[in-house]
C-alpha cells in the first residue's frame, strides 16, 4: 500500500522552508508565476538548481512553453506574494514593479535574491516534474526570510537573522 499522502506532507511539513515565486516568460510574451518551496540547489559546476512542479499546475505548461524561469526569494513583508502566487490560474502583475533578466523571465522588486535561468532538464517525478535550470543570473537583496512551516508561514525571531 502506498504510504499515506497526508502523512507525508505532514511529517515534510516539519522541514521549514523558505518561500519563492517562481516566475516565467511565455513564448509569446506573457508572464506568469506560481508560489514554490520545492526548490533546490543542485550543482555547484554547472550551477544548477531545480524546481518541483505540479504537473497540473498552469506553471507547468507555462515552464515547458518558456524554457526559462526566476526564482524569486520573498521576504517576510512578501507573504501577501506568497498569497497571491498560490491561487491558480492567471496573476496579476500589474501593480509590481518588475525587472527583466537575462532569460526574460520578470525579476520581482525587493526580495532576498533572485536566479535566473535557462531550463536544460525536465525530470519525471510522479505526479510533479523536476525542472532543472542552469543558472545564467542573480543577485542578493536584503532582508527577513518568509519561512513555511507546519503549514504555515512563520518568520525568524527579530534579532536573529
Ligand atoms: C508555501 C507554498 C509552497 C508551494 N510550493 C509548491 C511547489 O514547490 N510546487 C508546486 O507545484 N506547487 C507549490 N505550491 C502550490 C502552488 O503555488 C499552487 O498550486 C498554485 O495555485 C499554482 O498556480 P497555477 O496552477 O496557476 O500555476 C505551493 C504553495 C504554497 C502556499
Amino acid at each position: 500500500m502506498a504510504f499515506d499522502s497526508r502523512l507525508q506532507r505532514d511529517i515534510m511539513g516539519r522541514f521549514a522552508t523558505g518561500v519563492t515565486v517562481v516566475t516565467t516568460r511565455y513564448k509569446n510574451g506573457d508572464i506568469t508565476g506560481m508560489t514554490a518551496n520545492a526548490v533546490m540547489s543542485l550543482s555547484l559546476d554547472p550551477p544548477l538548481v531545480v524546481v518541483s512542479v505540479d504537473k497540473s499546475a498552469t506553471m507547468h505548461s507555462a515552464l515547458s512553453d518558456g524554457q526559462c524561469y526566476a526564482i524569486n526569494i520573498l521576504t517576510r513583508e512578501q507573504e501577501h506574494l506568497s498569497n497571491r502566487f498560490a491561487m491558480p490560474g492567471p496573476k496579476d502583475f500589474s501593480d509590481l514593479i518588475l525587472r527583466e533578466s537575462k532569460t526574460g523571465a520578470p525579476i520581482l522588486e525587493g526580495t532576498l535574491g533572485y536566479l535566473d535561468c535557462k531550463i536544460v532538464d525536465i525530470l519525471p517525478a510522479g505526479d510533479h516534474d523536476m525542472f532543472v535550470g542552469e543558472i545564467l543570473a542573480g543577485e542578493l537583496g536584503e532582508g527577513n526570510p518568509l519561512l513555511y512551516y507546519g503549514s504555515r508561514y512563520q518568520s525568524i525571531a527579530e534579532g536573529q537573522v
